[in-house]
Order: structure tokens, then sequence, then C-alpha cells
């Protein structure tokens, strides 16, 4: 097991590569056993996500190659084992994304059912009942989801609430099926887009992309392609908040600025000054304290949730006080209680964490308890006076990519120890 010790009081200064977007890969990587030919993907971030997704894509007979230059060739065209099993999917909820796919290419499937996780009961009621809608017969039985069909069947499908994972799965059943199908109220997170571009240049006919409303016209096959990942905008973002909360000044480059409209306005609204390039954003914070901002989490192009728990940590040290209202999660505050044994006074009422900024937080031993959590953790850790551990690093490496190696590059007393 590894922890990571970090001596916090630097303020971080320089420049970063963001990786590739880890919520774009992992679907574009299931998309793949839509396709009759391999699929080249670059710009992949190397994340342990990224692995169980290989892992799992193996066990149903997939083969890939790691290239050199960190591209991932991968070709799930054809599958011998149409399962995912509960000893993958139980470690990343993503594997849902199987189901679309194998569905609508092998017109069966059996996938573990994901059960809930730290931050809700997560429930996958909406992949179920759109795929029904589509034609498929869906049974559910020891913990599996047991889904066939003679023959998926473009459909109308409108969603109760707004679903990423539910979303792209619809999209690429729809892919495959025959007729048209009409997705209303669909998730617009850039993720999302990315998919579409990808299986689009698979031979897929997907229109209204950026958009609520997608039209998805079935073909009789997809091919094989070349694709390169969208830039990862929740590490982006995170990074940038490690700026801000250290008072520091940092570029970070490879990103899409217009893909994190809302959390840029944030960060303005700290009293950060930010200058804005095609592929970069710079903040600088000028060795000042940030102003509390109030955040209410929501679907894109709103404030993402995936950025909450950053927010909180550097709301915790501002200026004044504020609220952070969580709206897609139930349970997305595990990182409250560790953050107020380092001095802050942050006081949870329901879905709320009503926020007094205090001057400054104090090293101490946190546990981490999932992805973003555990990352709102390590900013508390930079911006705390003396030394903080933090445990459960495996947490951080689902979903940033050489984590310690970054914060170092700008400055940052961390490292990761074993224990
Ligand atoms: C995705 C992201 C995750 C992000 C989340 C919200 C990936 C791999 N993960 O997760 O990082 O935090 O979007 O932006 O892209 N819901 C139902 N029934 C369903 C499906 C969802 O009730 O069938 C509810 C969920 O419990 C939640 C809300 O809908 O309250 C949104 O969740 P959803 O967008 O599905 O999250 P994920 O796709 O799992």
């Amino acid at each position: 097991m590894y922890k990571l010790v970090i001596r916090g009081g630097n303020s971080l200064i320089g420049n970063i590569r963001t990786s590739g977007s880890k919520n774009a890969t992992l679907p574009i990587l299931f998309s793949s056993i839509l396709a009759d030919e391999p699929l080249k993907l670059t710009n992949t971030p190397q994340l342990t996500d990224v692995s169980t997704t290989l892992r799992l894509l193996m066990d149903m007979g997939a083969n890939f190659i790691l290239e050199e230059d960190g591209s991932i060739l991968v070709d799930a065209s054809n599958l011998n084992n149409l399962v995912a099993d509960y000893s993958l999917v139980k470690t990343m909820r993503a594997s849902i994304l199987t189901l679309g796919p194998t569905l609508a290419k092998y017109k069966k499937a059996k996938i573990s059912l994901p059960g809930g996780c730290a931050i809700g009961t997560r429930p996958v009621d909406l992949h179920l009942n759109a795929l029904e809608k589509m034609g498929a017969k869906i049974k559910l039985n020891n913990g599996y989801i047991y889904a066939s069909a003679k023959e998926l069947k473009g459909a109308q499908i409108n969603f109760d609430l707004v679903s990423v994972t539910a979303t792209e799965n619809i999209i690429m059943a729809a892919t495959l099926a025959n007729g048209i199908t009409t997705i209303s109220n669909a998730a617009q997170e850039p993720e999302v887009t990315d998919l579409i571009h990808c299986l689009n240049k698979m031979g897929a006919k997907i229109t209204g992309e950026n958009s609520s409303t997608l039209i998805i016209e079935g073909v009789g096959r997809l091919s094989g392609t070349e694709y390169n990942i969208c830039p990862d905008r929740i590490e982006a973002g995170t990074y940038l908040v490690a700026a801000a909360i250290t008072g520091g000044c940092i570029t970070v480059n490879n990103i899409e600025p217009d893909s994190m409209r809302s959390v840029i306005g944030k960060l303005i609204e700290t009293g950060a000054d930010i200058q804005t390039n095609k592929n970069s954003v710079k903040l600088d914070m000028k060795g000042r304290r940030p102003q509390a901002v109030d955040i209410r989490t929501s679907a894109y192009p709103n404030f993402p949730t995936d950025m909450q728990a950053q927010f909180v940590a550097l709301n915790s040290i501002a200026k004044g006080s504020s609220t952070i209202i969580e709206t897609i999660f139930e349970n997305r505050f595990m990182h409250v209680p560790e953050i107020n044994r380092m001095g802050a006074n942050l006081k949870l009422e329901g879905n709320t964490v009503v926020c007094k900024g205090v001057k400054s937080l104090k090293g101490a031993n946190l546990m981490a308890t999932d992805l973003r959590a555990s990352a709102s953790l390590v900013l508390a850790g930079l911006a705390a006076e003396g030394s903080t551990t933090i445990e459960r690093v495996y947490h951080l490496d689902r979903g940033y990519e050489m984590i310690e190696e970054k914060f170092k590059m700008l400055g940052a007393d961390i490292d990761r120890v074993q224990h």
C-alpha cells in the first residue's frame, strides 16, 4: 500500500500538460466492441480505470497493444465471451458501458450489476428502460443483467434524468440498431461529444452533438479508425484549483478552455487572474488568499459534480462564507469530515456544505475515499501548514496520471511512500 506525504505551504508555479480524458477514453474503448476492425486511440491517459477497461475487454475476447507513443490499438471485433464479470465491474462502474455495444453487436450480453458506490446508490434503470424500448428483453438475476434482443430497433428515448453513461450506452446501442433512435434530454458533456465524434469516424450516423437531442440512424456495420482523445477537463480544473488554493501561478496546457467555462468562471470569482488561450489557461493568484465562491453542481454546461470536492477544499481556506450545493449525487461529501480534521469550518446540511473560510489548515493524517474526494484532500494538504498524509492513494490513480510527478513539477513537496 502507498500513501502520499505532502508538506504544505509551497505556492505552485510552472507549466503542466493535461492528459487525455478518462471519461472520454472509457466509453471510446468500449465502443471498439461495435467495430469490425481495430481502433487506434491516441492521447489516452495511463490510469487504473483504463487498465481495468482493457482487462475487461480482454476477458471478453479482445486483444490490445500498448504502443510506444502511449497510444492503444484495441481489437474487440470478435468477442467470444459476452459476460462482464462482477470481479471487474465492482471496481469500476463505467463497466456498464459494455452493455449497449455488446447487445447491439451480438444480440445478447450478461453484465454484472454495478451496485452502489461510495458517492451514492447510482442505479442503472435509465440504461435498462431505454434498451427495453429498443426491443431488448432484460432480466435481473443473481446480481447480473441478462439482456437479449432478436433485433434492436430505433426508438424515441426520453431520459427523465440527464445521465452521462446512460446517454453513451444508448448512443452505442443505437448505432447498429435497425432504424432511427432519438434521445431527448441527452447528456451534453464534452466526453459524450468525443464519443460521438469517434463513432461517426467509425461510420456511425449521429447528429445533434452538443445539444440535448441526439438522432442516431442505425447502420449495418462500423469500421476501425484512429482517434485522438480530448483533454481531461477535470484534471485540468483540479490543477487550476491547486494553484488558486496555494496562491500560485500556473499554466495548464493541452486543454479545451471552452469545455471548462463554468469552472473558469468560478476561478475568476475567487479573485484569480485568468488568461485563456486556444489550448491553455494561465491562472495567477498572486500570493493572495482566494475569495469564497458559491457553487451548485448540475449537468454540463453547468458546474460539474466532479469539481465539487476541489472547491470545498478551496472554500475552506477562502475569505468569507459560502455554500456548495450538490444536486447530482446524494452522498458525495466524504471529503468534508476529513478537511474538518485539518481545522476547516464546514457544516453539512442535507445536500449543502456551509463553509466559513478559515485562515489556514493544519496538516493531518487523512483517508481517501473516492477519486474526486481524494483530489480535494491533496489540494487541502498542499495549502495546509505542516505535513499531511493521505492513505488509499489507489483512488487517485484511477483518474490522475502521474499525480505526484505533475505536482512536483509545479514545486509541490509531495512524495508517494510505501507503508
Ligand atoms: C458520469 C461520470 C462521472 C460524473 C457523472 C456526472 C463517467 C465514466 N463517469 O458518471 O465522473 O461524476 O457522470 O457528471 O463518465 N442515474 C439514475 N439512473 C440511471 C443512471 C443515473 O438515477 O440509470 C442518476 C445517478 O444516480 C445520478 C445522476 O443520474 O444521480 C447522474 O448520474 P450519471 O450521469 O449517470 O453518472 P455516471 O454516468 O455514472
